[in-house]
């Protein structure tokens, strides 16, 4: 049996400013074995590095990312909101996470997480694929996304690519994405995974989010989940290395 993966949700959300180098770089110090983050595009067609659709609750610009361009989204402070401490944090583009990964040999997994269930974002499915076959990283990458039309375009690009079924719930009765993509992964919310383990074991290997609590930790350590996506991955590999 494979150990449980501890993934660090946006990076380390929990104690950093989610989706920045600074909350990717503590995930990784920490021994985080993947790491998850969202990705939308800019107006310019950069690869961003954020959560929100816009950039209200993380900086301290304003508006939507699709209408910002990567110039103006780099002068905003991706920081204060969280802590004064970092006032010189910036969003990164995805070209900026992989190279930074890179540099520091990072062998874990990375979790991109297309955002287009609120916008489509024409075009991102092809640009994410194409960035990261541009070399060989020391890392994997896998790809998901609540948009299962994003899933299925991903693997018409790239069909050896690894998605995984993103959902808050009813994801059990995705069996295919199109006629002939078999699921081979689920990331479920939390609730949902509790609820089905406690009448049976989900056919599919599971990546659980977003799993804070120690004792929700211990659960889906006793279920042997292949991950727990988490905002506080220290505190998660403390419990799973002492289990
Ligand atoms: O990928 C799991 C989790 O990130 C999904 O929800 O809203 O935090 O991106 P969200
Ligand atoms: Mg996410």
């Amino acid at each position: 049996m494979n150990q449980t993966k501890i993934i660090a949700h946006r990076g380390s959300k929990g104690t950093h400013p989610e989706n920045t180098l600074e909350a990717i770089e503590e995930a990784i110090q920490v021994g985080s074995d993947g790491i998850e983050i969202d990705v939308h595009l800019s107006l310019d067609k950069e690869i961003i590095v954020i959560h929100d659709e816009t950039v209200d609750r993380t900086t301290d610009g304003k508006g939507r990312v699709q209408d910002l361009t990567l110039m103006e989204l780099k002068k905003m402070d991706a920081g204060s909101w969280f802590s004064p401490e970092y006032t010189n944090c910036r969003i990164p583009t995805l070209k900026e996470v992989f190279y930074f990964l890179a540099e520091i040999d990072y062998k874990g997994l990375v979790n991109i997480e297309l955002k287009t269930d609120h916008y489509s974002y024409p075009g991102i499915e092809e640009k994410v694929i194409t960035f990261a076959a541009e070399k060989k990283w020391p890392f994997t990458v896998e790809y998901s996304s609540f948009n299962y039309q994003t899933l299925i375009r991903l693997k018409e690009v790239d069909s050896s690519c690894k998605i995984a079924l993103l959902f808050e719930n009813n994801g059990e009765n995705v069996a295919f994405l199109g006629s002939d993509i078999p699921v081979r992964m689920w990331h479920p919310k939390l609730s949902w995974f509790k609820n089905k383990s406690l009448f049976e074991t989900p056919e599919i290997p599971v990546r659980v989010w977003t799993v804070n609590k120690s004792k929700d930790i211990q659960y889906c350590l006793s279920k042997q989940v292949a991950g727990i996506i988490t905002d506080y991955p220290q505190k998660a590999l403390e419990i799973r290395n002492k289990w």
